[in-house]
């Protein structure tokens, strides 16, 4: 049954706009008494027990506290690090992302090991540290990947649910498909027949052209074997240059804080919110049929470099960890559920014996290629250029219009290797099949970070999207809140390499294109360098320029229910106890060819029908 204010909600809601909405709400949250909210102090919790306690309040958490509590006779605790995402103007201004990370408050600052595939280079590897997670710091990508990536999802789990086919309800459920900032019309940009209008976490597409738009277009007019376009990426064949979507909502971003935990949920008597909550170790609680049985989680809120003291909470029918790729391995290496070897030589006891925790790391690379260009509308002069960024920014707070309403890439491309390449006589195709990428291309109209140096530019970054390459996430210390040792193994297999000097050479003959003649001054940096016709010369180029893209999955993977090689079952219970399910990016046993939020906001949705499957909730 809704309450009276999500009734009240859901009969306004197709003529309210949310920030008008947001005023109404509180009045009416305040009417009904309601007592679920977000607290800052555990002191102020109503209860040391809950049905769920959810562990990070990223795509996967904020999804699954949203979708329990649709059945009003369960509590769900969500536990967040990191702080509050209210008045955050970085993160609610879509073209403001990248200076949410690295290194602010609103990230965990993590760095790489030393990267061998990347000369020796450590390199940042930012996770959001905000209720929202990273879906509160990340880039709005909003990219399903290819129809092949979740069918082998499916092949290697060993259940079909996980198909692209079966997906198709929880991609529904998940997207809500608006209109974009400027209500141009969006005709021949999309394919409104694969998306969703009904679903929670906002999506659109640009809103504010860009001078290059026309030029990308007409390169793949003048070069449509390399660069198709294609009109929707998102339909499980994205091979082409399409148009961005964006998880955004009228120039708003649109995270799990501000969509499944946003106004139209958070005042559910039945969610409980605690921030600045770093959990330190999930405790046994008992046994259940021979297994250990772990109900119980150790936490411990940090301020502002403070730690308080540790305590406890305990969840009647699950944990669930939703820490992310880093966070979820990490917490349970110290709670001593690993591989004994590792663990015993840090003098952690073992609890359960799982040496899958923390291996198969997995992300993409990317390459950061740059061309100077004949032009001042570019990103560099709306940063550089004082009196432009200022009327920027009034435009956005008047009525959230104009040029900071889109992020960085306008369109992006996803390429295969042509079957020719030479690669694949020697290593087995790392991509899920025929209809996904090896190489992606982000194609913006300026630098991602715009240098003192002065210049205007046009960004044509590569990403590897089916990698070789696999890493491990470990830890070296008994202090729970030390970082981890984080290795994605960057570039360390040939194929990642072989493929990453494909895609610079493709973004060159994007950039020598005809359709960019006279625009295109030529390379910058690293790049004006590299001769594009010598592999050793690429190889040092790429070995010295590239970094994360910030796609870790992979280091609790699913695999069939009797497997040894995976952390969870299909169901995403952790494989030999009981107790803990894991609802987040280091479930998936491959990476997608795709930007990681989608993929891990859908996952989460089909988890939650599986949770309430299992304690027989109102579905
Ligand atoms: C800078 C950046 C840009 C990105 N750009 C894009 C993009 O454009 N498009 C896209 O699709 N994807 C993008 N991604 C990736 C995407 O955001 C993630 O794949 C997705 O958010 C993963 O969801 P998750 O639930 O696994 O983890 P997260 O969203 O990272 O959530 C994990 C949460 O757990 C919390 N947590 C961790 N450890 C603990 C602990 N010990 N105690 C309590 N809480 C804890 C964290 O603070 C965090 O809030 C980007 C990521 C980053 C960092
Ligand atoms: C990350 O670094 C920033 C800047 O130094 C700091 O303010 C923030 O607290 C750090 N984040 C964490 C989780 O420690
Ligand atoms: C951009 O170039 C145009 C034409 O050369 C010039 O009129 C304008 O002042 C320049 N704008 C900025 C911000 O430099
Ligand atoms: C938003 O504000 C800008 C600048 O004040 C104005 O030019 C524009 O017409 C407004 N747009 C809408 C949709 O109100
Ligand atoms: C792990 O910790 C030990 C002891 O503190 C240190 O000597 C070693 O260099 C660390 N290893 C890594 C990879 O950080
Ligand atoms: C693009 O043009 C430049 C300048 O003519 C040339 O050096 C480069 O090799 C070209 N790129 C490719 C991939 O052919
Ligand atoms: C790569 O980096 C190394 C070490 O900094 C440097 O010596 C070398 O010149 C660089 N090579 C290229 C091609 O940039």
């Amino acid at each position: 049954m809704l309450n009276h204010r999500d009734r009240l909600l859901n009969d306004l809601g197709p003529f309210m706009n949310l920030r008008h909405s947001t005023i109404l709400l509180t009045a009416i949250g305040a009417l009904c008494g309601s007592n679920a909210k977000i607290y800052e102090n555990a002191d102020e919790l109503p209860s040391t027990t809950f049905d769920f306690v959810i562990i990070g309040s990223g795509a996967g958490g904020n999804t699954i506290a949203n979708r329990l509590t649709e059945d009003p006779s369960i509590s769900v605790l969500v536990l967040e690090a990191g702080g509050s995402n209210e008045n955050v103007l970085d993160s609610e201004v879509p073209f403001f992302c990248p200076s949410l990370a690295p290194n602010t408050p609103f990230d965990w600052n993590f760095t790489t090991s030393p990267q061998t595939g990347l000369n020796g280079r450590p390199v940042a590897f930012p996770r959001g540290f905000m209720f929202g997670g990273s879906t509160s710091i990340n880039f709005m990508a909003y990219t399903r990947g290819s129809m092949d990536d979740f069918n082998r999802f499916a092949k290697i789990s060993g259940d079909s649910g996980w198909s692209w086919n079966s997906l198709q309800p929880y991609i529904r459920k998940n997207e809500r498909f608006g209109p974009p900032a400027d209500n141009h019309l969006t005709k021949g940009q999309f394919n409104p027949s694969v998306h969703s209008f009904t679903g929670i976490n906002s999506v659109s597409l640009p809103g504010f052209s860009r001078p290059i738009d026309e030029m990308v277009l007409q390169v793949t007019r003048e070069l449509p074997h390399e660069f198709p376009f294609n009109l929707d990426m998102n339909s499980g064949r994205h091979i082409g240059i399409s148009w961005t979507q964006g998880t955004i909502k009228g120039g708003t971003r649109s995270s799990s804080a501000t969509s499944y935990l946003g106004p139209n949920f958070i005042n559910r008597r039945n969610i409980h919110v605690l921030l600045h909550a770093h959990v330190t170790r999930v405790l046994q609680t008992g046994t259940s049929k021979s297994k250990k049985s772990f109900r119980r989680v150790e936490f411990a809120q940090r301020v502002a470099g403070k730690t308080g003291p540790k305590r406890t909470l305990t969840a009647k029918k699950e944990i669930i960890l939703s820490a992310g790729a880093v966070g979820s391995p990490t917490i349970l290496l110290h709670s001593g559920i690993g591989d004994s070897k590792a663990l015993s030589k840090l003098g952690i006891k073992t609890l359960h014996n799982l040496p899958t925790v923390g291996q198969n790391l997995i992300d993409h690379p990317l390459t950061p290629n740059s061309w100077l260009v004949n032009s001042n509308d570019t990103f560099e002069t709306h940063a550089r250029d004082l009196a432009i960024a200022a009327a920027d920014l009034a435009q956005w707070k008047m009525n959230q219009t104009g040029y900071l309403t889109t992020p960085r890439f306008s369109f992006l491309g996803w390429l295969r290797l042509p079957k020719t390449a030479t690669i694949f006589k020697r290593f087995a195709d790392p991509s899920a099949g025929p209809n996904t990428a090896h190489i992606e291309l982000l194609i913006s109209n300026g630098l991602t970070r715009a240098p003192t140096s002065g210049g205007n530019f046009l960004g044509l970054a590569t990403g590897v999207v089916s990698p070789a390459s696999r890493g491990t996430l470990t830890i070296n210390s008994t202090d729970p809140f030390a970082p981890p040792i984080i290795d994605p193994g960057l570039m360390s297999h040939e194929f990642d390499l072989f493929t990453m000097r494909e895609a610079v050479r493709s973004a060159s003959r994007f950039a020598n294109s005809t359709a960019f003649a006279g625009y295109v001054i030529g390379p910058s940096g690293a790049l004006a360098n590299v001769d594009m016709s010598d592999d050793e010369s690429l190889n040092q180029y790429i070995r010295n320029t590239t970094g994360s893209l910030f796609h870790p999955v992979g280091t609790l993977s699913m695999s069939r229910r009797n497997a040894k090689d995976g952390a969870v079952d299909p169901d995403l219970l952790l494989k030999g106890v009981d107790g803990i399910r894991v609802v987040d990016a280091s479930v998936m046993p491959r990476v997608p060819a795709a930007h990681t939020q989608a993929p891990t906001y859908i996952i989460a949705e089909r988890a939650a029908d599986l949770i309430k499957r299992r304690w027989n909730l109102r579905l």
